[in-house]
């Protein structure tokens, strides 16, 4: 007998969707839901999906099919969809898949365990789509679900939607306005989360830049002066800036002694002015180079990592070089590129010509091809030099059969392996110097440094400016 309050969520999509995931958990632990092994174990099915590529989307309706056999063994299973699909496409899913009892959108998540029963309740199919008000509380102070979840690092969401209207981009039209959070309701999921073990949190937004700006909050950067004075968090990133909006107080905060790590993810788009414009990202290459240099000047050891889309409609073979000859310039230390995908209700569907998907295909090859040997190039720099890690937890070390080694990553948004030495202390959650001894396509691998921490000498700005909580090291 299957337990109809056991369930499983399966996330597809951005950090904003992993974030969300964990609300809907709480939510639902709360109202006395346990976590399924899985899914043929589970009484209740969630997806949380994705819309920003139709290949994101695509990966909804393959779940779902693969969930029918499961509804005919056990019709008492519910199964929900939320996220940006279940915003984009409402009621036109139940047609697409008879086994679905709940759509929920982007703005329904604190309503999910009541949706659940309603659906029990009433046996038939229960959709909301509507728009609520932010949910400023978002559920996410008190203890975390168990299992799942780092203990250490946390996102913590910020504000909701986006105003900037990319003309390729769907995010706007499924996730709606942007909405800032209070700071009040920030600093107390922050302070909760650290009084749990956490330590890193990332912020989240789609703009972070223009945050509290319609509400008259504090400016971003305000923000992150507030959150940098909270005792025993070490550490905080946030994703994602928008160039255009990458103000003078923003860099400035990098340069400031304080918690706000050394990366930022600034995602270019396109190296070439006619496709920008065309894209409605309304600065040009040269204000974002601009922008990088600036960065560069008060913050030296910044990583800055961007994402590229390769095709948009128009995009020439010299449109396509001026974005290769930028990550040549810019010598980004990583990179996330996409195949142009036409969105729903994104003006750039209309737009023509449109590029073969051949010919994005092997652009898609070049571009990463150039970036690879970039990351390599950057990843090589640290050979041989000390990195502060923060260490994240444990997992098996891929060359020594039974051996484990520890993971986490370095200011600079780098993964870092350490050899565990079998009987040593629990590094979860402590700060570590690490000598950094080879240089892989995705990770640096190092030994944790025995010399005293006073000793030795590293220009992260980080770590010389902490106020350093007791017992972290
Ligand atoms: N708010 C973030 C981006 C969120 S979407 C920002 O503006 O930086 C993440 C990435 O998906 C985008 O940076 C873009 O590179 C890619 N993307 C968005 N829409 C796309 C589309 N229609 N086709 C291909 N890639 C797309
Ligand atoms: Fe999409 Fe542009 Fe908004 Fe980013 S800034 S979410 S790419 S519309
Ligand atoms: Fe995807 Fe929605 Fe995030 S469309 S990228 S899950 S905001």
């Amino acid at each position: 007998m299957i337990d109809p309050y056991s369930y499983r969520i399966q996330t597809i999509g951005c950090q904003m969707n992993v974030y969300d995931s964990e609300r809907m958990e709480r939510l639902l632990q709360a109202d006395g839901f346990t976590p399924a092994p899985a899914n043929d174990e589970a009484g209740l099915i969630v997806i949380n999906t994705c819309a920003i590529r139709a290949k994101a989307e695509q990966k909804l309706y393959s779940l779902l099919g693969r969930l029918a056999p499961l509804k005919k063994a056990n019709p008492h299973l519910i199964v929900a969809v939320g996220g940006c699909v279940a915003q984009q496409e409402g009621g036109r899913l139940f047609s697409r898949a008879p086994q679905l009892d709940v759509v929920f959108g982007t703005h329904a998540v604190h309503r999910l365990p009541l949706l659940v029963d309603r659906a029990r309740g009433t046996k038939g199919r229960i959709i909301d789509i509507e728009t609520h008000p932010l949910q400023n509380d978002q559920g996410m102070t008190g203890p975390a679900p168990q299992p799942g979840g780092s203990p250490i690092v946390r996102f913590v969401t910020i504000m909701q939607g986006c105003d900037n209207y990319c003309t390729y981009c769907v995010v706007p039209y499924v996730r709606g306005r942007e909405v800032s959070r209070t700071p009040g309701a920030i600093v107390a999921e922050i302070e909760s989360a650290v009084a749990q073990g956490v330590r890193s949190v990332t912020l989240l937004g789609q703009n972070v830049n223009s945050y509290g700006g319609r509400e008259g909050y504090l400016t971003f950067p305000e923000l992150l002066e507030t959150i940098n004075a909270l005792d025993g968090l070490e550490q905080i990133r946030f994703i994602t800036s928008h160039p255009k909006d990458l103000s003078d107080d923003l860099i400035a905060a990098f340069g400031t002694p304080g918690k706000l790590a050394p990366h930022i993810h600034l995602p270019v788009q396109s190296g070439s002015d006619a496709i920008l414009k065309r894209m409605n990202r309304r600065y040009t290459r040269k204000q974002y180079i601009k922008k990088v240099e600036a960065l560069r000047t008060v913050c030296p050891e910044i990583a800055i990592s961007s994402d590229f889309i390769v095709g948009f409609p128009g995009e020439s073979d010299n449109d396509f070089e001026a974005s290769l000859d930028l990550i040549e310039t810019i010598g980004f230390s990583s990179l996330f590129a996409f195949p142009y995908s036409d969105r729903p209700n994104a003006p750039a569907t209309t737009f023509e010509p449109k590029v073969a998907e051949k010919i994005k295909a092997v652009r898609l090859q070049k571009l990463l091809t150039v970036q690879k040997r970039a990351t390599a190039q950057y990843h090589q720099q640290f050979v041989g030099k000390e990195t502060e890690v923060l260490v994240e937890g444990q997992n098996r070390h891929p060359d020594r059969p039974g051996a484990m080694q520890w993971y986490g990553r370095n200011p600079q948004n780098l993964i870092v392996h350490i050899d565990a030495d079998p009987g040593a202390a629990d590094l979860t959650g402590k700060l570590k110097w690490v000598k950094i001894d080879r240089a892989l396509h995705h990770c640096l691998k190092g030994t944790l440094e025995t010399r005293p921490l006073q000793d030795i000498c590293c220009c992260s700005r980080s770590r010389k400016a902490k106020n350093v909580p007791g017992g972290i090291y």
